[in-house]
């Protein structure tokens, strides 16, 4: 019999090493190799393996079927629905709402007649009955067990003809074979292999729990987001009722489409219409506000900018942030002071959007240098108009994408005017802008402050 071999594998990037020394020499992380015992399989195994079969590129395969779950902002971002055979894993921070989101999921598809088995490997039966309880599902026809072990959960899963598989969370999943606890990279590997391997051969859905750690990465770690077919994060800011899913990796459908929940006492709610919620509580009329059209995923939604200007006590002026990025505000008050004219006076400057959604397009510039200049002047921005494009460092303001989409969903919420990049406004290719919408067409930051005074003489 051939002698098992030793190696060391790192906790945090995956790496192999056949000593173990105090830093991996993968990922420079200290003290994060273990040992792991690599059964070599049986020689015999390979001569008696069915030779693969080529097949030409060009050539019909069926699309993948879907099942639906019925919860619309979650089939969205799966691209349709759940695809048999395939794993998804869903990460996020503990407490956001991933148990929640899979046994409203689980119970959805469990009273649609399917199959639908969720093991959970952190919370007792009890547990889970009293969220069931709390959400109004208890009554949904779900098979519920408390489990650890992978040999166990096997052999039960094998001939189940189940068409989703919830495992709730893979960190806390135990394979014998294994010699180490649960939750280290040797432990979530093994177990999420020997799912995958049995949602391929048993054809069913498998949907994995996550969770993620405190730098963004799915503990236990990154070798998992290659072994599943699509990955989706949950996310939202604690003190806010909104929670955001966002397929980062996804065979089967588009990335970067989020779908939108919001929090309630009863589990979560849909939000299908981001936009009309997010500017729900907005004042109009008020200096340091501007809406912003933006993208998220395949899906226009307007939010709220906020900028306060402070006098602060001597010293470093204060800015803070909270859903954008910190850098591009400190920029882009330089390029508004430089280039524009616009005099801070050493301001602290607060920059907030509103109802906790994070904001990463640089076409969020316009609007962000409105509510500033906004502020800045005392003068409220239109209360009617929206604002995208991106600016650059000589104060130019720059096309975006998708102008269109973003022009459309202004327009459907009851705005009247877009301020956006000249060059969109005024391009090559006629831009089909909504009815009623006007456009006005901003070729550099000065215009946008000189506006603020133009429209600040001209009031009462
Ligand atoms: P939970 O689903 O357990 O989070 P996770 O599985 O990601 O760790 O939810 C955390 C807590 O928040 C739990 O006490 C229930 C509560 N909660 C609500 O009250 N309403 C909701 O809509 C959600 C999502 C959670
Ligand atoms: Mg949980």
């Amino acid at each position: 019999m051939a002698k098992a071999a030793v190696r060391f594998v790192c906790e945090s990037c995956g790496a192999a090493a056949l000593r173990w020394a105090g830093r991996c020499e993968g990922c420079g992380e200290w003290n994060t190799l273990v040992e792991e015992l690599a059964r070599p399989r049986p020689a015999a195994r390979r001569g008696t393996a069915p030779p693969i079969g080529f097949v030409p590129l060009a050539g019909e395969s069926e699309p993948a079927p879907r099942i639906a779950i019925g919860i619309g902002e979650l089939d969205r971002v799966l691209g349709g629905g759940l695809v048999p055979a395939s794993v998804v894993l869903v990460g996020g921070d503990p407490g956001i709402g991933k148990s929640t989101l899979l046994l409203q999921a689980a119970a959805a598809l469990a009273r649609a007649g399917r199959r639908v088995l969720y093991i959970s490997g952190e919370e007792s039966i009890e547990q889970v009955r009293l969220r069931a309880r709390r959400l109004g599902l208890a009554r949904a026809p779900v098979e519920l067990a408390a489990a650890i072990d992978i040999g166990v959960i096997a052999a039960a899963l094998e001939r189940s003809g189940a068409s989703l598989v919830v495992i709730d969370s893979i960190q806390t999943m135990w394979l014998e074979a294994v010699e180490s606890a649960p939750g280290t990279v040797n432990q979530v590997r093994g177990s999420a292999f020997e799912l995958t391997r049995l949602a391929k051969s048993a054809g069913f859905a498998l949907v994995l729990v996550g969770h993620m750690t405190k730098d963004g990465m799915i503990a236990g770690p990154r070798v998992l987001e290659h072994m599943v077919d699509s990955v989706l994060t949950f996310e939202g800011d604690r003190g806010h009722q909104f929670r955001i899913l966002r397929a980062t990796k996804n065979r089967f459908g588009a990335t970067d489409e989020i779908g939108v929940f919001e929090m309630t006492d009863r589990g979560l709610a849909e939000v299908a219409n981001p936009s009309a919620i997010f500017l729900a509580e907005r004042r109009g009329n008020v200096a340091g506000s501007a809406v912003f059209a933006g993208i998220e995923g395949t899906r226009p939604v307007l939010l709220e900018v906020q900028a306060l200007l402070a006098q602060g006590s001597a010293g470093a002026p204060r800015r803070a942030v909270i859903g954008w990025d910190g850098g591009r505000l400190a920029m882009l008050l330089a390029v508004l002071e430089a280039r524009a004219g616009l005099s801070l006076g050493g301001a602290d400057v607060y920059l907030n959007i509103a109802g906790g959604l994070r904001v990463g397009e640089p076409a969020a510039d316009l609007a962000v240098a409105a509510a500033v200049v906004s502020a800045a002047t005392g003068l409220a921005t239109p209360a009617d108009m929206v604002f995208f494009g991106e600016v650059g460092l000589s104060g130019e303001v720059r096309q975006v994408a998708q102008a269109e989409a973003r022009l459309k969903e202004a327009a459907k919420l009851g705005f009247t005017a877009a301020s956006l990049p000249r060059r969109v406004a005024r391009g090559a290719r006629p831009l089909s802008a909504p009815e009623g919408l006007e456009l006005v067409g901003t070729g550099h930051v000065s215009d946008l402050v000189s506006r603020f005074r133009a429209s600040g003489r001209a009031a009462p």
